[in-house]
């Protein structure tokens, strides 16, 4: 685990964060790949884990939830209105998610094990800002119904190492497709790998989305 600190919580708090680590099956010492699953609004750490079995229930599976609530609902940052993000909110709350996947990594031995963040919706959103800002720690990414979480900030990032993959609807009112042709452009712009396939329809995860997933997958 690096010493970097990115965000003000401390290793108690890291260790207190509410999350899910579910192991590979078999048994003993193993080194499965890890899914992060990252909940939507109003989602939590254990719904999302479906996600990850209908992805490949072979992975181990890292499931934390969002720190932040609107109106008693889980979430990853603030926002002042639908699709309006507090960008200063997102920036903290990507340091954070990535001081405790590093902490994570440490505590449950996943050093050197592929890790692949999966978000939905604000999970999307959270592992989109989390792969701009901190790419050692998600250089993959799926994205399902995600948009570009700086609005109108660009950042010099370098994801020249970075393989991320963006789902879902091409008329989703919830990932308005301006933002998405940002989002890809942003991250072409930085040199990560980007896959953009967007199927007709709206908001959600559709058999389309998680057979391209599967695909992505298969070819990392
Ligand atoms: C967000 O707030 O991240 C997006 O608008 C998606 C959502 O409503 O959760």
């Amino acid at each position: 685990m690096s010493n970097e600190t990115r965000s003000a919580l401390s290793a108690a708090e890291l260790a207190a964060w509410p999350h899910v680590f579910r192991e590979a099956a078999g048994g003993g010492a193993t080194e499965a790949p890890v899914f992060v699953t990252l909940h939507g609004t109003g989602g939590t750490e254990h719904d999302i884990v479906a996600l990850a079995d209908a992805l490949d229930p072979s992975w181990a599976v890292l499931s934390p939830r969002g720190r932040t609530s609107e109106n008693g609902m889980n979430r990853w940052f603030a926002r002042r209105g639908e699709g309006v993000f507090d960008v200063d909110d997102v920036v903290v709350r990507a340091g954070e998610l990535a001081d405790f996947i590093e902490w994570a990594t440490a505590s449950y031995g996943l050093e050197g094990r592929p890790l692949v963040l999966v978000g939905f919706s604000n999970g999307a959103n959270i592992a989109l800002a989390t792969a701009f800002l901190h790419p050692l720690v998600a250089q993959r990414a799926i994205a399902f119904s995600g948009m570009y979480p700086f609005a109108d900030r660009r950042l010099d990032a370098r994801l020249d190492s970075s393989t991320i993959l963006l789902v879902g609807g091409a008329d989703d009112p919830m990932a308005p497709a301006p933002s998405v042709a940002t989002l890809v452009s942003e991250l072409e712009r930085a040199g990560a790998a980007v896959t953009a396939a967007h199927r007709a329809g709206g908001h959600g995860i559709a058999a389309a989305d998680l057979e391209r997933a599967k695909e992505w997958l298969a070819a990392l």
